[in-house]
């Protein structure tokens, strides 16, 4: 189970995440709402570790994670999506995802399994490269790829480290309508996976309606709502979160 208890984060006087505690337990996707600038991806950072907390803490199966760094916090079974910023982007879309596969696989170097395991770290790289639909751009550089297929790079890599915790953030942002049902379906597989654990943040409420177990809401970094999906979204604080967006955009 993945919990934050109390987790806050100020910025100068801003306090972006407030106190926020919850727990996500295996087998559930959450879906986390609210308004631009709520909060969302400031408390993903701060699961992550990308930002360290202000106060409360964050726990993983009972284990504080609150004070290890980013790279502690993966290898502990959190996953968040890689920025761009992390990949090489001169090596080939292909080399990424071997790299991400080898990293999970070994703590450090070895020669010797390096070179027994190339065929199966190309075997997996293969196939997940297959399930994003990149297999047709495996040989391009990453930094050559359209904005669209860097994000599914995103989502391979993840998928790579084959984390207990996934979490998503906008996933969808900037692909196109051919390409988001590829990430959406893969959501959709890794959901069938009983052991995971899926924070995902989406504005798109036809997808949260879709694939949500449970739905949170944040405003003001603070949790203002949490429960089941139908429930949520017909909740007055949902409707109020949603009140600067049109209706069309809330419902759709
Ligand atoms: N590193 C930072 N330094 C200062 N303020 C920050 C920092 N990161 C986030 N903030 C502020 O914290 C608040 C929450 O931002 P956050 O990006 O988490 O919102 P969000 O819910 O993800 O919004 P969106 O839906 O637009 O992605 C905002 O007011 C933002 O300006
Ligand atoms: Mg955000």
């Amino acid at each position: 189970m993945l919990q934050t208890q109390d987790l806050t984060i100020r910025f100068g006087g801003h306090v972006a995440v407030n106190a926020v505690t919850c727990a996500f337990e295996p087998g559930t996707l959450t879906a986390i709402v609210g308004p631009n600038g709520a909060g969302k991806t400031t408390y993903f950072n701060l699961i992550s570790g990308q930002l360290k907390v202000s106060a409360g803490s964050v726990q993983l199966d009972g284990r504080d994670l609150s004070n290890l760094p980013p790279s502690a916090r993966t290898k502990a079974g959190l996953g968040r999506a890689f920025q761009l910023t992390n990949l090489f982007p001169n090596l080939s879309v292909l080399e990424n995802v071997r790299l991400a596969v080898q990293a999970r696989l070994h703590d450090g170097l070895n020669l010797w399994s390096i070179w027994s395991d190339q065929r199966e770290l190309t075997r997996r790289a293969h196939e997940i490269l297959e399930s994003v639909a990149l297999a047709d751009k495996q040989h391009m550089t990453v930094a050559s790829l359209p904005h669209g297929d860097q994000r599914k790079l995103e989502v391979a890599l993840l998928m790579a480290l084959d984390p207990k915790v996934y979490m998503f953030d906008e996933p969808t942002a900037g692909m196109s309508h051919d390409e988001a049902p590829v990430i959406l379906n893969l959501i959709r597989q890794l959901k069938q996976d009983k052991t995971k654990i899926i924070l995902l943040v989406e504005h798109k409420m036809d997808v949260v309606r879709e694939l949500a177990d449970r739905i949170i809401v944040l405003t003001n970094g603070s949790l203002v709502a949490d429960g089941e999906p139908a429930e949520v979204i017909a909740s007055p604080v949902v409707q109020e979160a949603y009140l600067g967006v049109t209706n069309e955009e809330a419902v759709s």
